[in-house]
């Protein structure tokens, strides 16, 4: 026989379980503030991942960082332009491939990457393709999706120091890489 104040206490732990699992979630999108989160840098393995997409041409990787993003495609054997300047003052290269800042920046990069007719390959939030200043991309757009969630490495500028601990997290976003003008065989590839 269950009483009335029974009920009442498996309703509060209920109502205590959801509030627990609803906060971890929020904190999950809360701790993302896209546009102060902009110095983590690009595992190797990222790079690899997407090899056999990269096509034997000058490449240029505007957005430096730490500068570990050139080193890991000079590593792979691409030939890179990655140096510490101003994207939207230099035009370089025959392609873009990098992993460019978030926020505001994202549409602003797409739209000039776009005056400049250039082909790029960015890694960027899937819910990219969801905003209005996608729809530029056209039928020119061609997708890459990761094996898994990609990670990545917070690097602190004022120290210079890089997070050692980056495999143990986890970003709290899904990213694709958005390729313009790519000429793939299919628009969208699974890794
Ligand atoms: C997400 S991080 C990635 C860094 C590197 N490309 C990598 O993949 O490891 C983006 C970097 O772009 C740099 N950045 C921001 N605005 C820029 C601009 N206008 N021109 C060049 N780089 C910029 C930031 O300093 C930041 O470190």
């Amino acid at each position: 026989m269950i009483f009335a104040g029974q009920n009442i206490v498996k309703q509060n732990i209920l109502l205590k379980l959801f509030l627990k699992v609803y906060l971890v979630y929020m904190a999950t999108y809360s701790d993302y503030n896209p546009s102060k989160h902009n110095d983590f840098m690009t595992p190797k393995c990222i790079f690899e991942e997407i090899k056999s997409f990269i096509p034997d041409t000058l490449i240029s990787m505007p957005f430096y960082g730490d500068g570990t993003a050139g080193k890991h495609m000079t590593e792979l054997g691409f030939d890179v332009i990655h140096q510490d300047e101003d994207f939207f003052e230099f035009d370089r290269g025959e392609v873009v491939i990098d992993n460019p800042p978030y926020g505001k920046f994202k549409k602003l990069i797409i739209e000039k990457l776009i005056e400049r007719n250039k082909p790029f390959m960015l890694l960027m939030p899937v819910s990219t393709m969801c905003y209005k200043y996608s729809k530029i991309l056209k039928d020119n757009l061609q997708i890459l999706i990761p094996k898994s969630r990609p990670k990545y490495i917070y690097y602190d500028k004022r120290t210079g120091k890089t997070d050692a601990d980056w495999k143990k997290k986890s970003a709290a976003f899904d990213s694709v890489w958005f390729c313009w003008k790519m000429n793939f065989e299919k628009d969208i590839n699974f890794l």
